[in-house]
């Protein structure tokens, strides 16, 4: 089926299907069962971590990314599973007594209500590790490719990305900061992983710099688009709907643009965010209609 015989809902369930396929093996007893000691309970802790929904949104971006500029399919699903281990791994944190305190996640108790809270962590960071390994492994990605996205993925998800946005994110609820300073979180703790998601796709293609300079600024856009639509769903959307906990956000004083500047606002500011990614993939013409519909999916989902 091409892009224009089929609705992105169902694009994106096929691909969600194909990706939970790959994670299950590489996260699967007999893949994670050589010579090494590997504790049983953590290694369920992890599947249980990657395994238990999600929208699969970052790898669909990698895929859809390297699809548009010729990348070779299986490599993109490989590199997607790392990003969606990095993601899961953050969620998986993120959710931690000592961060956000959450129990519900995907519709199903948190991974430190499910098992406890040291097995959470190590999952957490047996996760972030692993991502590394699948690149590191991928076959039929030239050893360049694999340094670029190794160094982009690091990047993307230490101090300078996730985890120093989640440390600014926390700092907020003490400190309220001004709206550049929520930008900067946000492209931190949530834009990094998206962007890269879709420089990743750039990576596998081999494409020139230009484009994957393109597919970054693009990723910024829908990253920060992601953000503030989670942001607006904390207040709109209920809890089963979400399969999280809702409604926190202003409690919490956490740092959001909705809670600065009001929903109006907010609305308005995605619906430009959108319009900025949609002209950054005229260049490509139809051969971008999936990604163009992933930014504006990404602005209108309910959950
Ligand atoms: C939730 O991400 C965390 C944020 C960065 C806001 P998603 O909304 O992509 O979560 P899943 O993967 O679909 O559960
Ligand atoms: C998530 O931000 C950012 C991450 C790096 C996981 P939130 O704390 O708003 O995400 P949810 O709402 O719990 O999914
Ligand atoms: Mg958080
Ligand atoms: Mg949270
Ligand atoms: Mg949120």
């Amino acid at each position: 089926m091409d892009a224009h015989s089929e609705t992105f809902e169902s694009r994106l369930a096929g691909n969600a299907r194909e990706i939970e396929a790959v994670l299950d093996m590489l996260l699967s007893r007999d893949v994670l069962d050589d010579e090494t000691a590997r504790p049983e309970h953590l290694r369920a802790a992890m599947h249980y971590a990657v395994l238990n929904g999600g929208k699969r949104l970052r790898p669909f971006l990698v895929v859809e990314t390297a699809a548009m500029l010729g990348g070779d399919r299986d490599v993109a699903m490989r590199v997607g599973a790392a990003l969606e281990c990095v993601h899961c791994y953050s969620l998986v944190h993120d959710d931690l007594p000592a961060m956000d305190d959450d129990d519900l996640r995907r519709g199903k108790p948190t991974v430190h209500i499910a098992f406890d809270e040291a097995t959470a962590i190590l999952a957490g960071d047996s996760l972030l590790t692993y991502a590394f390994d699948i690149i590191a492994a991928t076959e039929g990605l030239p050893e360049a490719g694999k340094l670029a996205l190794i160094l982009a993925l690091a990047r993307a998800s230490g101090i300078g990305g996730m985890a120093g946005g989640q440390a600014l994110d926390l700092a907020a609820e003490k400190q309220a900061p001004d709206e550049a300073g929520i930008v900067t979180l946000q492209a931190m703790k949530t834009g990094a992983l998206i962007r890269f998601a879709c420089e990743a796709g750039a990576i596998v293609a081999g494409a020139s710099a230009e484009d994957r300079a393109t597919l970054r600024r693009f990723g910024e856009r829908i990253g920060l688009a992601f953000q503030l639509a989670d942001d607006i769903l904390d207040l709109t959307a209920d809890s089963a709907t979400m399969g999280k906990a809702t409604g926190k956000d202003a409690g919490r004083g956490k740092g959001t643009l909705v809670g600065l500047h009001g929903m109006a606002w907010a609305e308005a500011t995605l619906s430009g965010h959108v319009r900025e990614a949609e002209a950054l993939l005229r260049p490509y013409g139809d051969a971008a209609s999936v990604l163009a519909k992933a930014a504006r999916f990404i602005a209108e989902r309910k959950s």
